[in-house]
């Protein structure tokens, strides 16, 4: 029986008017929707009081644990409309597989796939007017949703929190990048580690991110959208950008994308890329790739493309990757051939202008 949430729905939702005029321009992370998941955990009672009640701020007590220690994990997933109206989202359990594997690193508690997305499914029940319909082929405006848990237990010692929180929010988004898709600088950081082994690289942790945050300022003060990430043991072997995983177009149609270790983000968007490519015609390979495999494929002519994905981020071209004394170009400034047939498939898919023949869709409305 799959758990029911109780709703209780805001008595000031959003005019039409206002929401409307949000949906034309939603930029990416700026505006919420009027309602919010949340189901609470202790250590007695489990996960219990699964409801969807109005969006606004949380009440929490200053001695939580996420706010000292950050015992925090969080996921990333997007609700499509098609033509018919419908409201789709692309491989929930994808998510609630990987939703777990942070947990289990965090020391929080697991979530089940009927919990994860039937969490989705309650908050579009009342949300479902917050999904942008595409003007176009080219537009990728969607519902961008957060889940997420925190400890929140009052207590300020280093142990696992004995009660927890999860809840989802949701943003109406547009592009990730203001430009649209664009060839994006990418600076190499030298000095700054995202990860390291044994530590929580895999995990979708906000520890991740924030300590990410100080390469992605120097990269913008060098002219850069986004930083690379090279492995903690010797600097040499590629990882990820912090928030979305790299691939590398070779002339003789291998698609090489970092092999999967403990220091790298298992993307939902690359593993459905390496799946694409496959259909596609092209060879697929995880394997490491060097920086100075980078530098010397990309003067021969060898590797013709690089391209960064993401869910939020979908597929974006990488223009150059800028370090202290060089800069990275690709003979003939690249193209994005391949990454914008690979683009244009996965999002025909998401938004249902394609056969869905991996079984990827889940309707939500
Ligand atoms: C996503 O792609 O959904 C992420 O969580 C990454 C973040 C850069 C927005």
């Amino acid at each position: 029986m799959p758990t029911s949430f109780e709703t209780l729905p805001s008595n000031q939702p959003t005019a039409d008017s206002i929401r409307d005029n949000i949906l034309t321009n939603p930029g990416f992370g700026k505006h919420f929707t009027d309602h919010m998941v949340n189901i609470r955990w202790t250590v007695d009672a489990d996960w219990h009081g699964h409801q969807v009640r109005p969006y606004g701020p949380l009440v929490l007590d200053p001695a939580a644990s996420v706010l000292h220690y950050g015992q925090e994990i969080f996921e990333g997933i997007k609700a499509y409309r098609h033509a018919d109206g419908s409201v789709w989202t692309f491989r929930p359990e994808k998510n609630a597989e990987r939703f777990r594997r942070s947990a289990r690193r965090l020391a929080l508690p697991e979530l089940t796939d009927e919990d994860f997305i039937g969490s989705i499914k309650a908050l579009l029940a009342q949300d479902h007017t917050w999904v942008p319909t595409p003007q176009s082929d080219a537009d990728e405006c969607s519902l961008y949703l957060r889940p997420f848990m925190i400890a929140t237990e009052a207590f300020l010692g280093v142990r696992p929190a004995h009660e927890v929180d999860y809840y989802v929010i949701a943003s109406p988004a547009a592009s990730y990048f203001k430009g649209g898709v664009s060839p994006v600088s990418i600076w190499l950081s030298s000095h700054y580690k995202r990860a390291a082994a044994g530590g929580t690289g895999f995990a979708k942790c906000g520890g991740n991110y924030a300590a990410s945050l100080a390469a992605q300022k120097e990269a913008e003060s060098h002219g850069c959208g986004q930083v690379a990430f090279l492995d903690a043991a010797e600097s040499k072997w590629i990882e990820e950008l912090g928030g979305m995983n790299l691939f590398f177009v070779f002339k003789d149609g291998r698609l090489v994308t970092p092999r999967l270790t403990d220091t790298i983000l298992e993307g939902v968007t690359r593993n459905s890329v390496l799946t694409l490519a496959k259909d596609m015609g092209l060879t697929p390979e995880e394997r490491p790739i060097s920086i100075d495999e980078w530098r010397e494929a990309a003067a021969t002519g060898e590797i013709t493309e690089v391209f960064a994905c993401g869910t939020a981020a979908v597929i974006t071209p990488v223009g150059e990757l800028v370090t202290e004394n060089e800069r990275i170009r690709l003979q003939g400034d690249g193209g994005s051939e391949v990454a914008m047939r690979i683009r244009k498939t996965l999002l025909d898919i998401q938004y249902g202008r394609s056969e869905d023949k991996h079984g990827w869709l889940t309707q939500l409305v």
